[in-house]
């Protein structure tokens, strides 16, 4: 057991904020005992996600990716908590709605369009460099 008290973005895609589950998404997480620090709700231009997303293009899903993020509001949060990165994107679930497990949030909640778009609701920093360079474009 490691003692890394870290700090990751938390986005709240625009599927679960149109479904209104922002609340049900921050419960989760501070129930898990982490701490909200910040949080502000963001209509993304392309110029903020192409810098979010640009490890990911060329990939297949990169322009499926971007329209679904530019569709509607997102909720940013900076979550604060001993090894939050890990366990945020435990809390999420598997990026694939249909095999994430049930009691994570896309296993209970996200939806799986086939080609149009994978709406899994959450995205949480992957690794300690990813969650400082993310917390500084979304809040500049
Ligand atoms: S990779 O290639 O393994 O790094 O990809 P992965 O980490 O699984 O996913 C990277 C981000 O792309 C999203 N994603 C998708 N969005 C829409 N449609 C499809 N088909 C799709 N496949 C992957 C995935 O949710 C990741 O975004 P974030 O915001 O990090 O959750």
């Amino acid at each position: 057991m490691t003692t890394a008290i870290e700090e990751t973005l938390v986005l709240v895609k625009p599927d679960g904020v149109a479904r209104n589950l922002t609340g049900e998404i921050l419960r989760r997480i501070e129930a898990k005992g982490y701490s909200l620090v910040d949080i502000r709700m963001v209509q993304a231009d392309r110029e903020l996600l192409a810098q979010h997303y640009a490890e990911h293009e060329g990939k297949p899903f990169y322009e499926p990716l971007m329209e679904f993020m530019e569709s509607g509001p997102v909720v940013a949060m900076r979550v604060a908590g001993n090894r939050v990165i890990e366990g945020v994107r435990v809390l999420a679930g598997a990026t694939d709605p249909t095999t994430a497990l049930p009691g994570t949030i896309r296993g209970d909640f996200g939806r799986d369009w086939g080609l149009r778009v994978q709406q899994n609701l959450v995205h949480g920093s992957d690794s300690v460099e990813s969650a400082e360079r993310e917390l500084s474009l979304w809040f500049a």
